[in-house]
């Protein structure tokens, strides 16, 4: 796949960064920062994502563009967004919320939400969102590691997903109810009444006064708590501070190439890193206007949507630009996308013939973007003033040092050679670097050797520099760019009377990229059937929720195990996939 190259756009190029080299060159992260004007040691992501751009008149730019299930229309412009983030932070000090409290949020795309995000943040708590399509088991356990004060979320979800859970939760304090589009109204006096703690948004904000003291953060001050997942054990909550917004604005900038004013869509939800980074903080810090779709997946819409918004700016992710490949030309040819300029994508690898497919097709390639939860913001990307080698990753962002390293037989060894497989090592400190896991400070000391942080992924760097994605280091699966892990799916299947052990891997699909699988063992007294399956696998959904549960069920009768007794996942999938077996002297003799 070396052989493509697809060229910059020399002629008529307006990109913020016109040549990387020289911009790398030239970059620092002091004199980034001192344009946020964090000079004075103020970093609150609320300033300067919002109140930095009412002060300097732009008050009246729309920030955020909310389009409804039902087609309507909402624009909020940024001394709208900073009038509501204050009634907001108003209402978390009426509760009693102090600084480094949790908030979190369980919540479909309302403009709600983003209030929330962004006024918890001016209050100096600590904000954390959860994927909506989380069954009840994630949310209990990300809430009861962040030991959540208040939840934000909807009727709706509180009734499917929180009841359940919610003796369960000593901590949780407040819930505060958004009321979803469609002409729903408040919280009932039923609902008041059968729910203790909760409070309904529209009354809360209505109450509160429009002036608020934004709490002065350092660059060094808990602002996000984002969940990812390893192999083994609990999710982890990767503890993030408001100096990150130096990284997402510098990024934005010269990755994302945004502009003031300029319409933007990054089509991830908030309930995962990319859609708080790049849906909400990023782009704001920029001046963007924010498209916001509080609707699911839908390629004709998302189309729709690119060409009537006049998006100028999109960020997707893999797995929507192969749904647009298999949907074929036929469906993106009736659209015009004018005002579209610039594409990028993130999440999982990008291959080389959806970069093709998006340049011959969408008129522009994708250009690929990695970068993961723990380092918060954009570390190897393909700038728009750079030539794109389809199916790579591209370079290293400024400011940012990667090295891949040979960690084998536990030592630490940084590789020169060109076209040598490596761990992604990232040089240490740079503002967006999560700070803990939280609680789990053993987990994080882990992650770091020798002044670097060590991603878990492998990669390859050719003789131009550039990067190129080989594989994760770990078991964890991705799946339509949600990173699941294998440990906490099992967990729930062997909650289930018929399971006696069960191992959950990847399998590889041409759309989402992996789909979950799980081996499962029966306990003595139940039979393999078509209906024991379904029904573990309802099960698994009902407990994990559909973004989480497997699609597939196995059935065998022993799962291959080490000798210490660890599932074998890898044996599992080589043996899925038809792969060579590897090293079996691990592996217990049945
Ligand atoms: C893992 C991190 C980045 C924010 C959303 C995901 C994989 C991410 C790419 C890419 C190949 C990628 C890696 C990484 N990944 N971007 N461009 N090419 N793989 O954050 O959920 O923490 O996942 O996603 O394996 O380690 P995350």
């Amino acid at each position: 796949t070396h052989n493509s190259i697809i060229k910059k756009n020399q002629a008529g190029s307006t990109s913020n960064v016109a040549d990387y080299a020289t911009f790398r060159a030239g970059f620092s992260w002091e004199k980034t920062a001192a344009e946020l004007g964090g000079a004075n040691g103020d970093f609150n992501m609320a300033r300067i994502a919002i109140d930095r751009h009412v002060a300097a008149g732009n008050g009246a730019t729309t920030a955020i563009r909310w389009l409804g299930v039902d087609d309507s229309t909402v624009d909020i412009s940024y001394a709208e967004l900073q009038k509501q983030t204050k009634r907001f932070a108003n209402a978390l000090a009426s509760l009693g919320v102090a600084p480094g409290d949790k908030v979190f949020a369980l919540s479909g795309r309302l403009p709600g939400l983003y209030v929330a995000a962004l006024g918890t943040l001016r209050h100096g708590a600590v904000f954390s969102s959860l994927f909506s399509a989380f069954g009840p088991d994630p949310i209990l356990t990300r809430m009861t590691i962040g030991k959540a004060k208040v939840l934000v979320t909807t009727a709706d979800l509180y009734e499917a997903k929180v009841a359940g859970i919610r003796d369960k939760l000593p901590d949780l304090k407040h819930v505060i109810i958004l009321r979803e589009g469609g002409g729903s109204t408040a919280l009932t006096d039923q609902q008041k009444a059968d729910w203790p703690g909760t409070v309904d948004f529209d009354d809360l904000l209505a109450a509160q006064p429009e002036s608020y003291n934004t709490a002065v953060t350092a660059a060094t001050t808990p602002a996000l708590l984002h969940f990812t997942s390893g192999t083994t054990g609990k999710p982890k909550g990767a503890q993030h501070v408001h100096g990150a917004i130096v990284a997402h604005y510098a990024t934005s900038r010269e990755v994302l190439d945004l502009k003031n004013g300029e319409v933007y869509w990054c089509t991830a939800d908030p309930g995962w890193v990319t859609g708080v980074s790049y849906g909400l903080l990023g782009p704001l810090s920029c001046g963007a206007t924010l498209i916001v779709d509080e609707d699911e997946f839908d390629l004709e819409r998302w189309y729709t949507i690119v060409q009537n918004q006049k998006v100028a700016v999109w960020y997707t992710a893999p797995t929507a630009i192969r749904m647009m490949m298999k949907a074929g030309v036929e469906a993106v040819k009736p659209f015009k996308f004018t005002a579209l300029r610039h594409m990028c994508s993130v999440g999982e690898p990008l291959n080389a013939e959806a970069v093709i497919w998006t340049q011959q097709n969408i008129g522009l390639p994708a250009h690929d973007t990695w970068w993961q939860t723990e380092t918060g913001a954009m570390m190897i990307v393909n700038f728009a003033a750079m030539d794109i080698k389809p199916g790579s990753m591209g370079k290293a962002v400024p400011g940012i040092e990667i090295e891949l390293a040979d960690r084998s037989g536990g030592g630490f060894q940084i590789i020169k050679e060109t076209d040598k497989e490596g761990e992604i090592a990232i040089k240490t400190p740079w503002p967006s670097m999560f700070v803990t896991y939280l609680n789990e400070e053993e987990r994080y000391n882990k992650c770091f050797s020798n002044g670097y942080y060590l991603a878990g992924d492998l990669a390859k760097r050719d003789a131009d520099g550039y990067l190129w994605f080989i594989g994760r280091a770990d078991d964890v699966i991705k799946s339509s760019g949600h990173l699941i892990g294998p440990f906490e799916v099992e967990s729930i299947l062997m909650e289930h009377k018929a399971v006696a052990e069960a191992g959950v891997i990847g399998v590889p699909d041409e759309v989402a990229g992996e789909l979950v699988k799980a081996f499962v063992s029966l306990r003595k007294g139940f039979t393999a059937s078509e209906d024991l399956a379904d029904e573990i696998r309802g099960h698994a959904r009902s407990r994990l929720g559909a973004a989480v549960a497997p699609r597939e069920i196995q059935f065998m009768d022993n799962l291959p195990r080490t000798r210490s007794g660890k599932i074998m996942r890898r044996l599992l999938k080589a043996r899925e996939l038809g792969l060579p077996e590897g090293d079996l002297s691990t592996l217990e003799k049945p």
